[in-house]
């Protein structure tokens, strides 16, 4: 069987690497997806990473996971924190999701502190920066194996 993985990324997260480096850090969305896919390839993980800044893309992006993949990593980016829409798509899933944000969400605006789509994941990572996906990559991994 094979162990495919969604890695989705929503508005803006195409800009990492000038985008605010100080929140973010430096690396860019396709260093973060090179290093996904060589930690897919240790845990025996085929990667499928995308990014757009349209929530209905997204959507759609999130029921194709539910039908082809083992697992999902979705950084929803600022629609975490308004989307009902993307939170329903995730309600569809039977398969493990994980939430992951570079930054603490919760050490930043009040605005962030809020996220829609967290009672439809699995569980949430945030905080790590870059790591952040390949911690989630590590749970979704556990979750498939066990
Ligand atoms: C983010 C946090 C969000 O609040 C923000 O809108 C982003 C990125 C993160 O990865 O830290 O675009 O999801």
């Amino acid at each position: 069987m094979s162990n495919l993985i969604y890695i989705l990324n929503g508005p803006n997260l195409n800009k990492l690497g000038t985008r605010e480096p100080e929140i973010y850090g430096s690396q860019n969305l396709e260093d973060i997806k090179n290093a996904c896919k060589n930690l897919g390839d240790k845990l025996g993980l085929e990667i499928e990473f995308r990014q757009s800044n349209q929530e209905g893309e997204l959507v759609d992006w999130i029921q194709e996971a539910g039908e082809k993949a083992q697992g999902l990593v979705l950084n929803a980016a600022a629609y975490t924190h308004t989307s009902v829409a993307l939170l329903d798509a995730l309600k569809t899933l039977s398969i493990p999701s994980v939430e992951v944000h570079l930054s603490n969400v919760h050490q930043r605006e009040d605005f962030r502190h809020k996220s829609y789509i967290s009672p439809g994941v699995t569980g949430i990572i945030a905080g790590f920066g870059a790591a952040s996906y390949d911690l989630a990559l590590h749970a979704l991994a556990n979750i498939i194996k066990s």
